[in-house]
C-alpha cells in the first residue's frame, strides 16, 4: 500500500488507471477503522482494480467542537488494517492540503437535509457535501463506498453526486454489527463499560419494532421505541423517525418495503445511530 499526502501525488498516481479505463473504487472514512469499513474495502477491492481509501478527520462536518476534539485518531492502526485488507492505496491529507482556503459553498439538498441529523446536527451534511466533492474530484472513482449506517448521508451523496453531474455510482453496504446487535461506529470506543451494556437494546428495540410495524400506527411504534430506549438509563433517545427510504419525508402510515427507521441516541458524551428497513 502506497500512502499519500497530497492530492497532486495521489492524482498522479491514479493517472495510469484512468488512462487505460482501469476502475478505480474508493473508500472515504474519517479513520478509527472496524469491521464496517474492513467491509467497505473488501466490497470495493472484488468490483474495482484500484482501490483508494482516505482517512481525514472533516471538520467542516463537526457541528460540536468537542466530538471533533474527542473523535478517535488511530492512523497506525488504520495502516495495518488497510495494508491486511489489500487497499492499495491510503490518502491522508492534512486540514490545509484539502482546504487551502475556506469553502464556501452552500449545496441544496431540497428537503433531504431538513430531518433527522439535518436539523439536529446544523451545518453537517454542508460539511460531508464539501469534503466528499473535495476528495471525489482528485479520486475521480468510478466507484465510492459508503455504510447504510449513514443512511440519511448516503442519501445526500446520491444527490450530491447527480446534481455535480458526477460520473460516479455510489455503493451503498449494509450495517456491519458486533455480534449483540450493536451497530459498528468508530464511537463505539469511547463508551464506557455501563454504556457500551445497554448500547444493544438500540438495535434489540429496532429489531423488535419491525415485527410490530404492519399491525402498529406510526406514532405508536415510534413512541414504544423511545420509551423502550429511554427506559435505559445510560440510553437518551435524540429523535426516532419512521421516513420514506427515498424522500426522507416523515410516513404516516405503513407502506411495504418502502419506509425506514431511524435513530440517534445519546450514551452520555457518545452519540449512536442507526436504522432498519421495514
Ligand atoms: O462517513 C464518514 O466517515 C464521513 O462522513 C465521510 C463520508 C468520510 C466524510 O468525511
Amino acid at each position: 500500500m502506497i500512502v499519500f499526502e497530497t492530492k497532486a501525488a495521489l492524482a498522479k498516481a491514479l493517472f495510469p488507471y484512468r488512462e487505460r479505463n482501469m476502475p478505480t473504487g474508493f473508500v472515504p472514512t474519517m479513520g478509527a477503522l472496524h469491521s464496517g469499513h474492513v467491509s467497505l474495502v473488501e466490497q470495493c477491492r472484488k468490483e474495482n482494480c484500484v482501490t483508494v481509501v482516505s482517512i481525514f478527520v472533516n471538520p467542516t462536518q463537526f457541528n460540536d467542537r468537542n466530538d471533533f476534539a474527542g473523535y478517535p485518531r488511530t492512523l497506525e492502526e488504520d495502516t495495518e488494517k488497510l495494508n491486511n485488507t489489500g487497499c492499495d492505496f491510503l490518502f491522508v491529507p492534512s486540514a490545509d492540503e484539502m482546504y487551502p482556503e475556506k469553502d464556501t459553498r452552500l449545496f441544496d439538498f431540497g428537503a433531504l437535509d431538513k430531518v433527522m441529523e439535518g436539523v439536529f446536527r446544523p451545518g453537517h451534511f454542508q460539511g460531508v457535501a464539501q469534503i466528499v466533492s473535495r476528495l471525489l474530484d482528485v479520486v475521480q472513482p468510478q466507484n465510492a463506498y459508503f455504510g447504510e449506517k449513514d443512511f440519511q448521508q448516503l442519501a445526500i451523496v446520491r444527490h450530491l453526486v447527480r446534481e455535480l453531474h458526477y460520473p460516479v455510482t455510489i455503493v451503498g453496504c449494509p450495517i456491519v454489527r458486533e455480534p449483540d446487535g450493536l451497530a459498528m461506529s468508530s464511537r463505539n470506543v469511547r463508551l464506557t463499560p455501563a454504556q457500551r451494556k445497554s448500547a444493544p437494546e438500540i438495535a434489540r428495540t429496532l429489531f423488535e419494532s419491525k415485527k410490530k410495524i404492519t399491525g402498529t400506527p406510526v406514532d405508536e411504534l415510534k413512541k414504544w421505541v423511545i420509551d423502550r430506549i429511554n427506559s435505559r438509563s445510560e440510553l437518551k433517545t435524540e429523535y426516532f423517525e419512521i421516513v420514506d427510504r427515498n424522500t426522507l419525508q416523515p410516513a404516516g402510515e405503513y407502506r411495504e418495503n418502502a419506509l425506514q427507521g431511524c435513530i440517534a441516541v445519546h450514551a452520555g458524551a457518545v452519540r449512536l445511530i442507526d436504522n432498519i428497513a421495514y
